[in-house]
């Protein structure tokens, strides 16, 4: 059974894949290496023992998809592969349009001429923009997101649940919250490309001094301390999750189609102040910060609901804020150690 993951060197990508293969799948992974670096395929390989089929293209190269399809016997697929820079979807809409969509459809179309289910998407909280109630649960009504970014992921939701009905296939949507952390192995880990948008690689790379200081984007919002909340969980849990939705999606007889929908969090919210404290607490450092303006497009407070998955995937996310943000300083340290 191999399953293709696309972006399968990225960030979760790269820890599913791990998952897959410790679970004894055959893995092809495509990544066009715009956001990833070869050498977490070499990591993977010295993690896990084993060694995933790689292809370095575009998936917008729709001749070299087929070719891959021809070759392996692919019995389902996790699709990471996506731009997924919020700031930058503002001001390349068409190219984020492009990408994230046009892949997308790429592979549903070898996906309907095959035959094929069991296709998992990397969705993002971002669709339910700024909920009215918290917990969030997968009933919430959507709202449009604010980002370009965020639409290209409601977008794809749609797209695929009129797959599933229209050609009678299983998918799984997953509503990724804030995934955070490295592997325990230290080998991989988030790579962010430039300067981080995310606030936990931000505080690594401050904390290495990489950076002078944290800027804190306003802390004039309706919440305790007056920075707002997320909902940060331990990206080998969201990597877990992954190959939960899989394997149920692999075990239903369903003959009518199946449309999964799960939010991946821990289900506790933390402010922005409370992750740097807890950054500092578990790692013995100290971050220094400013209080800035609010961000555009930011919202106060999401963290979700996780009582579906938990019932129906039989998953929960089990590592506390500190442990996860630990392994954040392990891999920055290995990053460190390595004369790139
Ligand atoms: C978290 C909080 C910032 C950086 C986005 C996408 C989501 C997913 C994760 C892709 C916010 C604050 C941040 C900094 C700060 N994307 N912050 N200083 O915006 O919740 O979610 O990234 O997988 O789909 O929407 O995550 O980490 O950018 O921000 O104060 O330097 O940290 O204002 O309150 P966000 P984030």
């Amino acid at each position: 059974m191999a399953i293709l993951v696309t972006g399968g060197l990225g960030y979760i990508g790269s820890h599913t894949v791990v998952e897959l293969l410790n679970n004894g799948f055959e893995v092809v992974i495509v990544d066009d290496l715009s956001h990833s670096e070869k050498f977490i395929l070499k990591n993977i390989e010295e993690i896990t023992g084993k060694k995933p089929v790689f292809y370095p293209f575009d998936l917008k190269r729709k001749e070299l998809l087929t070719q891959v399809f021809d070759a392996h016997p692919i019995d389902g697929c996790i699709n990471f592969a996506a731009y997924k820079a919020v700031g930058e979807s503002q001001e390349r809409p068409v190219d984020y349009y492009e990408n994230n969509l046009f892949s997308l459809i790429n592979i549903l179309q070898e996906f309907k001429t095959r035959n094929i289910s069991n296709f998992i998407f990397s969705s993002s909280c971002t669709v339910y923009g700024q909920a009215d109630k918290m917990p969030i649960d997968e009933d919430t009504p959507l709202k449009m997101p604010e980002s370009v970014y965020g639409k290209t992921k409601q977008m794809g939701e749609e797209i695929l649940k009129d797959f599933a009905k229209a050609h009678k296939r299983k998918i799984s949507l997953l509503r990724y919250f804030n995934p955070i952390g490295a592997h325990p192995s230290a080998k991989i880990g988030e790579l962010p490309i430039g300067v981080p948008n995310n606030l936990v690689p931000y505080v690594m790379q401050t904390a290495a001094g990489v950076r002078e200081k944290l800027n804190i984007w306003g802390n004039d919002y309706d919440t305790e301390d007056g920075t707002p909340i997320r909902d940060y969980i331990y990206v080998v849990d969201v990597a877990k999750a992954h190959v939960a939705a899989l394997q149920k999606l692999m075990n239903d007889p369903s003959e009518e189609g199946v449309i999964d929908i799960y939010n991946l969090g821990t289900g506790k919210g933390s402010s922005v102040l409370e992750v740097v404290k807890a950054f500092e607490a578990a790692n013995n450092v100290e971050i220094p910060y400013q209080i800035c303006n609010r961000r555009e497009g930011d919202i106060t407070i999401a963290y979700a609901n996780v009582d579906k998955a938990q019932k129906e995937l039989n998953w929960k996310s089990e590592t506390s804020l500190e442990e996860s943000l630990r392994t954040v300083w392990e891999w920055q340290k290995y990053l460190n150690s390595r004369n790139f």
